[in-house]
C-alpha cells in the first residue's frame, strides 16, 4: 500500500493534476497491454477533471471507460454521472462509443447491477466470481465521507468480494448502483480528487481519524488500497496535517 498527497491552491489545479496522473497511469498500462481500463466517479468536482482530460490528445481507442457508480436515472438526466462525462469529456474528446461501458440508470436497480456485472466480466474476460483489476479508478469523497455510492452506514463497505451492487441510499431515499470495495481496492492506481471547504473535516477524519469505515466509508482507500494518490485543494486540506 502506498499513498501520495498533493495540495493545490484551487480545485481546478487539483483537477488538472489529477487528470494528468490518470493519463500517466493509462500510458503506463498501455506500454504493456493493448488496452487500458479506467473507472470514473460523478458529482460536481469531476466536471473540472473531465474538461482537462478532454483537452489532452490520447489514444482513447485503447481505453475502456467504466463508471464507479451511477444514479438510477436515464442517461439524459441532469443527475446522470454518465451524462456529466458525456458532455464534458466523451464528446469533446471524441471518445469511441464502443469503449464506453455505462451503468444503465434507466433500468431497475438490481437489473442494472446485474447488467453492469456481466459487462465488466465480458470486457475483463473474467471467470464467475473473479474481481477485475482496473488500471485506474477515480474517486471523490462526499462531505459525509462517502465514496463511490458507499455512504455512511452501508454494510457493503466491509464486503471483501463481489463486483457491483445496487444500494439504497437511506439519506437520499434513492437507489444507486456502485462498484464494491473489492474492486476499488484491487485497482492498480486510485486517484482521489477532493475539493471544497466542506470536505475539510471529513478529510481529516478519513486520513487521520480512528478506522471506522461504516462512519467514514472513504477510509477504506487510505487503509487498504494498493496505490492511492490524493489531489486536494487548499480549502479541503486545511484541517489535515499530512496535506498542509
Ligand atoms: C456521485 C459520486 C460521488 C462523488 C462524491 C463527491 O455519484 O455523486 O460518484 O461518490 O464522488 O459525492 O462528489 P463531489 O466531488 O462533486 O463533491
Amino acid at each position: 500500500m502506498s499513498a501520495h498527497w498533493f495540495t493545490y491552491e484551487t480545485a481546478d489545479l487539483a483537477a488538472e493534476a489529477c487528470a494528468r496522473q490518470i493519463l500517466l497511469r493509462l500510458e503506463e498500462a498501455l506500454s504493456g497491454h493493448s488496452m487500458a481500463t479506467l473507472a470514473v466517479s460523478g458529482g460536481s468536482t469531476p466536471k473540472l477533471m473531465f474538461g482537462h482530460l478532454a483537452r489532452h490528445r490520447f489514444e482513447w481507442d485503447r481505453v475502456h471507460l467504466f463508471w464507479v457508480d451511477e444514479r438510477m436515472v436515464p442517461p439524459a438526466s441532469g443527475e446522470s454521472n454518465y451524462r456529466l462525462a458525456e458532455e464534458t469529456f466523451l464528446k469533446p474528446a471524441h471518445f469511441p462509443h464502443r469503449n464506453v461501458h455505462r451503468i444503465h440508470g434507466e433500468m431497475r436497480p438490481d437489473a442494472a447491477a446485474e447488467h453492469y456485472t456481466r459487462e465488466i466480466e465480458r470486457v475483463f474476460d473474467l471467470e464467475e466470481g473473479q474481481v477485475p483489476r482496473f488500471d485506474v479508478v477515480h474517486l471523490g469523497m462526499g462531505a459525509d465521507g462517502h465514496t463511490a455510492s458507499l455512504f455512511p452506514g452501508e454494510p457493503l463497505i466491509e464486503s471483501k468480494e463481489g463486483i457491483v451492487s445496487a444500494v439504497l441510499v437511506e439519506k437520499l431515499a434513492k437507489w444507486r448502483v456502485t462498484l464494491l470495495p473489492a474492486v476499488l481496492l484491487k485497482a492498480s492506481h486510485v486517484v482521489m480528487l477532493v475539493a471544497g471547504a466542506d470536505k475539510a473535516d471529513p478529510l481529516k477524519q478519513v486520513t487521520e481519524g480512528a478506522y471506522e469505515p461504516l462512519r467514514y466509508p472513504a477510509q477504506i482507500i487510505p487503509h487498504h488500497a494498493r496505490h492511492v494518490t490524493w489531489f486536494v485543494d487548499k480549502p479541503a486540506a486545511m484541517m489535515t496535517s499530512v496535506l498542509t
